[in-house]
């Protein structure tokens, strides 16, 4: 994607793209990271697509994450599922980790839930725990605005309120539904792949932060920038280095994803639900 106009370009190849394949046209689309994928399996999907197949969408490589987008209804709620994402660790710059954002907006997307695994700071969390993000601190050391700009947006995007209240409130009710321990807390972006230090998760938690991750912020910040209304929730599948009394491992985070994904996908469909009925 060398320039902006490329990249508007892209973006209206996948958005046309996208609205041959179903009659389907879902305002709502989500982000499933790891440990929320098994909310598919209560999907009736009417199309499933390959992110290789979708122009400007990059393929995704990272284990627990395989590359689909799925258009189909979700509790009643006609939704586009973005399954697995790619993360800025992987290499990419911040434009291309974005671009399916972008693509959603363009194709009509009002508002967006976008999902992580995520380690604990805050003491009272444990693993298989939910976080609602209230709010954000990004240490990627980047933004995914920087550079000649859009046409069409604003460049100086205010985010003040980035996480929508409504959708947050719906979450927490979700949580009560499916009795699942359900807390609401800021998340800080870093840019990985390394874990945190113990030194860091201490600072990060001095900080205001209640979980750490190495995704979402971005496309969080290019949906406000759309316009698009965002809701943030992680699975905290591990508590962060030094809280832990063991060492960190990529596995460690998706065993815990997989040991929870049944009452996650239980809460997904009940938010949906929820949503649905406004
Ligand atoms: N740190 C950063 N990212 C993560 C973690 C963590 O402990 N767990 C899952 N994603």
């Amino acid at each position: 994607m060398s320039n902006a106009r490329d990249s508007h370009s892209l973006c209206k190849q996948a958005s046309n793209y996208l609205k041959r394949q179903s009659r389907l046209r879902p305002q709502f689309a989500m982000v499933l990271g790891s440990g929320f994928q098994a909310a598919l399996s209560h999907m009736d999907v009417d199309v499933e697509i390959p992110y290789g197949k979708l122009p400007g969408f990059l393929s995704v490589g990272v284990s627990g994450h395989v590359g689909r987008l799925v258009i189909g209804t979700l509790g009643g709620l006609p939704v586009i599922v973005l399954k697995g994402r790619t993360h800025y660790y992987e290499g990419y710059d911040m434009d291309q980790i974005t671009f399916p954002v972008r693509a959603l907006s363009e194709y009509g997307i009002r508002n967006l839930l976008l999902t992580n695994a995520a380690g604990g700071i805050n003491r009272k969390f444990r693993p298989g725990d939910l976080m609602v993000i209230e709010d954000h601190i990004n240490l990627m050391g980047v933004n995914p605005l920087r550079g000649p700009g859009v046409f069409g947006v604003p460049r100086f995007v205010d985010l003040t309120d980035v996480y929508d209240e409504s959708m947050r409130n719906l979450l927490i009710q979700a949580g009560k539904k499916t009795k699942l321990r359900t807390f609401k807390g800021i998340y800080l972006a870093v840019s990985g792949p390394s874990y945190e230090t113990p030194a860091e998760i201490r600072a990060y938690g001095r900080l205001g932060a209640d979980a750490v991750g190495m995704s979402t912020v971005p496309e969080a910040i290019v949906a406000r920038q759309c316009g698009i209304k965002v809701a943030g929730l992680s699975c905290i599948t591990n508590l962060g280095a030094g809280i832990s009394k063991t060492p960190l491992s990529h596995q460690e985070v998706l065993a815990m994803a997989e040991q929870q994904k049944t009452k996650i996908a239980q809460f997904i469909k009940t938010f949906c639900e929820l949503y649905a009925k406004g």
